[in-house]
């Protein structure tokens, strides 16, 4: 029996044609996703959004490419961390948000795969901003100042000292009450100097598929 992960990874298959170029998401769900499209063994170039997931790509034993490799993405399968009523997204609590966002929003389709704890009311909670480090500070002090957020730089575990994205960056996290305009609030994080990318998902609106015990259901 499919985990509820699993389950929506598995349905998130059925996206997938031979000759795409197929967006390669982040998490554990999007790993499932990853690990399952290695053993259809389709004819596909996939652009992985982490060294994580290319990692988990290559070990699959599937086709990689770079952005400028390839004319666009045709399907991207990524996992969120929330999913609101109008699939407003928040990413990021991997640390992958940047070069998602990039895949997530170039792809001609946006596939997010989560279990049924994603779904939630209101959008709320903590917004992952990734920030060069020369800048982390007058950032930080912005999003609290400015957007009211409660904000402190990611530490790692087994590391001291902050967490370093895979493009040599810091996080912020951001924790919000609830945002009434969530796509407002991801173009003012995104204004300020020093930020690279946060994790609002607002823009390239997915198909949601949300995985339960051995089936998962389709939001479009
Ligand atoms: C990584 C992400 C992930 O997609 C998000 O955290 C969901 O992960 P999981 O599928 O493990 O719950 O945005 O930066």
């Amino acid at each position: 029996m499919d985990s509820p992960k699993a389950s929506a990874a598995r349905k998130a298959l059925g996206f997938i044609k031979d000759g795409m170029v197929v967006g390669l998401g982040s998490g554990s769900t999007a790993a499932l996703f990853i690990e399952m499209l290695g053993g259809k063994k389709l004819d596909v170039a996939c652009v992985a959004t982490s060294h994580d997931a290319r990692a988990i790509a290559v070990r699959a034993g599937l086709c990689l490419a770079e952005l400028d490799q390839v004319k666009g993405i045709d399907v991207a399968v990524d996992g969120a961390d929330l999913v609101d009523p109008s699939r407003n997204l928040i990413k990021g609590m991997g640390g992958a948000l940047a070069r998602e966002k990039v895949v997530d929003y170039l792809a001609k389709k946006f596939v997010c795969v989560v279990d049924e704890s994603k779904m939630k009311p209101d959008f709320r909670g903590i917004v992952p901003v990734e920030v060069i480090p020369f800048a982390a500070s007058p950032v930080a002090r912005e999003i609290a100042g400015e957007f009211g957020a409660k904000v402190s730089v990611r530490c790692g575990c087994g590391k001291c000292g902050p967490i370093v994205t895979d493009n040599g960056n810091w996080i912020i996290d951001a924790g919000f009450g609830k945002v009434a305009n969530p796509g407002r609030l991801e173009s003012g994080l995104q204004c300020i100097p020093g930020v690279v990318a946060n994790g609002i998902f607002t823009r390239n609106r997915p198909v949601v598929v949300v995985g339960g015990k051995d089936r998962a259901k389709v939001l479009e």
